[in-house]
């Protein structure tokens, strides 16, 4: 293989521009036995190297049941962490340490602690997007696809905490009936939607369904004619007879929709500010050079304590020994 190392500070490691980026990959992949996974909003080039694309909940069974010794996490840090408390033993990349995610962020482990003691005889049910230090801190974990299931699995007497969001917890108590406490967190790329775009867009478009995330504040999800994961989403759209969507979520999802359904028209719905589509910046900051650079140094690796792993491992395996019980 080519030396591709133009610059060998770490951190400004640069490749060759002439190098064919996806060859190298595979190439590594096979000889580290190493498995690519990658969340749906991802750039287009990521999800079509990866081995597998899904939403969170995909993610983590993917993570459990992978036989590879590497996992490059092409997604964020909660994510390649989720992988990590999954796989203790084995090497989890994450081609950018700076993929955080603003909902996570919205939930402080030394708040949240201090909020739960508030309500001593609660349930915490955490949604995935969150820290570790938040999961261990949790009695059960949800994603979008599983978490109204999982409310309903629990008595309509329990008392239950939800967090970090907000729109999504709003949106559970709806469904369900229930009165959980939520935490005022929330995801900075569903809440950015324009709800004035959105109807203007449903004027020019009649025939077009709107598909939207349950991470979206209220106004806009009553504005949908389906709500759901980006799975959900993407079956749905496969699944209908309608040949226009409207679809509320990141845009990286759209590459799945077109790539499974082309001739359907998928228009992005467009967030309150000048752009036309809503990306998330922390789901872009992975690129293919990134990619091969981590699976060539096998760094950055994400590092976790043992600690922290059997701690936030506990609200994992519940969610997924609840999943599969519902058959998801
Ligand atoms: P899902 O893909 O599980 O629906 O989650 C969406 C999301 O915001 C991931 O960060
Ligand atoms: Fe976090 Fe929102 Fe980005 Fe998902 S889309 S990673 S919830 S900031």
């Amino acid at each position: 293989m080519k030396d591709i190392l133009l610059d060998k500070g770490w951190l400004n490691l640069k490749v060759d521009p002439a190098l064919d980026l996806i060859k190298e990959i595979n190439y590594l992949k096979k000889k580290k036995n190493a498995v690519i996974l990658a969340h749906y909003y991802q750039n287009a080039d990521i999800q079509d190297i990866a081995d597998y694309i899904g939403d969170s909940l995909g993610l983590a069974q993917e993570a459990q049941k992978t036989q590879s010794d590497i996992i490059l996490f092409a997604g964020v840090h909660f994510m390649a962490e989720t992988a990590k408390i999954l796989n203790p033993t084995k090497k989890v990349l994450i081609p950018d340490l700076k993929a955080g995610c603003s909902l996570a962020d919205s939930c402080p482990p030394v708040e949240f602690a201090a909020f739960k003691e508030k309500h001593p005889d609660h349930i915490v049910i955490t949604y995935i997007n969150c820290t570790a230090d938040i999961k261990a801190l949790s009695d059960i974990i949800c994603t979008s696809s599983n978490a109204v299931q999982i409310v309903e699995s629990l008595p309509k007497e329990q008392k239950i905490i939800f967090a970090p969001d907000k729109n999504l917890g709003a949106y559970i108590n709806k469904k369900t009936g229930r009165d959980m406490v939520l935490w005022d967190g929330a995801c900075m790329v569903h809440e950015i939607f324009s709800l004035e775009k959105l109807i203007k867009l449903k004027i020019q478009h009649p025939d077009a369904l709107v598909l939207a995330h349950p991470e979206c504040e209220e106004l806009i999800l009553e504005q949908a004619d389906f709500i759901g994961s980006t799975t959900a989403i993407l079956n749905y759209s496969k699944k209908s007879e309608h040949k226009e969507f409207i679809v509320v979520t990141e845009t990286g999802i759209l590459h799945q929709m077109q790539k499974s359904s082309p001739q359907k028209t998928f228009i992005p719905a467009p967030p309150n500010n000048n752009c036309a589509c809503n990306d998330c910046p922390y789901m872009k900051l992975n690129t293919l050079e990134k990619i091969y650079i981590a699976l060539l140094h096998e760094q950055p690796e994400l590092i976790m304590s043992n600690e922290m792993i059997e701690k936030a491992k506990k609200p994992i395996l519940k969610m997924l020994e609840l999943s599969a019980s519902f058959g998801l």
